[in-house]
């Protein structure tokens, strides 16, 4: 069996770290990896199979003999170093925003739309983590009856910023328990403990936020249509782990609770969790640290012919970003 040359750049990050576990996790066949970051952490060193691999810092020559190459480090660093892997002969999976919507780079949710990785050209794109969650959960609904249109609201978690943002919360969330000021926030425009904010990525003309659009834009694509009506509002809240979602969609046919309950059963990494007899639906410590996107609160939604309310919730670091990349690469390794 073959086995395959991994660089992960931004190894030291909260995404390329877990890209490393689930990389080990899953016994992929890696010859070797080569972890790559800036030079404020090069010369550290990582865990990997029960050796200690030495963080490099990465420059133009990282990528020689490199079989895969999957980015976490920032648009930026994508936006310069992914082409000279690519030139390298690397597969290059980006898990940034740099890439997602040209036209040559297939865009990948391997549940939902695997058959666009037979058209990559050197770069392949990891959708949004709000996206991938709420395409996972739709997309066996969507093949029994087109969705017209998506209203979603998200309550994402503070890992999807990164590890600073991790370390803010904590910080003001100690600082206000023990009846000191919070401080003067540093990654976030305002106070995120005890807040909700929002504001994720920067404002449009319109008033939308980059998440917003990406979330309208990656879903057309994924999904190849083009047409879905789909509108969004991303909130970030105290939250260490796990994002969430309250969407609410319009499809063409009628789908009650119970077919969309039947339809998402079993559905590729889509787990129900729905009785509000008994008080069963997903919450973000349900999901954190699970590979599954979970689905809870399906409820009709009387107030136009074809509606139907969902609970969307999933491990933004696994599902969102690092498992979904490792997943595509798995796919190009067969
Ligand atoms: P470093 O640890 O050297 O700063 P996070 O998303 O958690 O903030 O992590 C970002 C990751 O991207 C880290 O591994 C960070 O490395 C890496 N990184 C940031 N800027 C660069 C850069 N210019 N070149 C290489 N790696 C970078």
């Amino acid at each position: 069996m073959s086995k395959y040359s991994v660089a992960i750049v931004g190894a030291t990050g909260a995404v390329g770290e877990k890209m490393l576990n689930i990389v080990e996790e899953r016994g992929f066949l890696a010859r070797s990896v080569r972890l790559l970051a800036s030079e404020r952490s090069a010369g550290s060193e990582l865990k990997f199979q029960d050796e200690l691999i030495l963080v490099e810092r990465l420059d133009r020559n990282s990528f020689s003999g490199i079989d895969f190459a999957l980015f976490s480090a920032g648009a930026e660093v994508s936006r310069k170093y992914a082409p000279l892997a690519a030139a390298e002969g690397a597969i290059v999976i980006d898990n940034r925003s740099a890439f997602r919507m040209e036209e040559d780079v297939p865009l990948v949710v391997p549940e939902v739309n695997p058959q666009d990785l037979q058209n990559h050209k050197g770069i392949i794109a990891n959708p949004n983590c709000s996206t991938i969650q709420m395409v996972v959960v739709l997309k066996p609904l969507y093949d029994y009856s087109r969705i017209k249109r998506i209203v979603v609201s998200t309550y994402q978690s503070v890992s999807g910023t990164g590890w600073k943002a991790t370390k803010e919360l904590q910080r003001q969330a100690r600082a206000i328990l023990d009846s000191r000021p919070a401080g003067r926030p540093e990654v976030y425009p305002v106070q995120i403990a005890f807040n909700l904010i929002p504001h994720i990525d920067v404002f449009d003309d319109k008033g939308y936020t980059k998440e917003e659009m990406k979330m309208v834009h990656e879903t057309r694509k994924i999904m190849h249509d083009p047409e879905i009506k789909i509108t969004a509002t991303t909130v970030r809240v105290p939250v260490f782990c796990a994002h969430s979602e309250a969407v609410n969609i319009e499809t063409e046919k009628k789908i009650t609770a119970q077919k969309a309950r039947e339809l998402l059963e079993g559905a590729p990494g889509v787990e129900v969790m729905d009785d509000f007899h008994k008080g069963i639906y997903p919450t973000p410590i349900d999901a954190e640290g699970r590979d599954e996107c979970f689905v809870g609160r399906i409820r009709e939604d009387d107030s136009v012919p074809n509606g139907l309310n969902l609970w969307i919730v999933a491990d933004n670091l696994r599902k969102g970003a690092a498992l979904n990349a490792v997943q595509i690469m798995e796919l190009l390794a067969h």
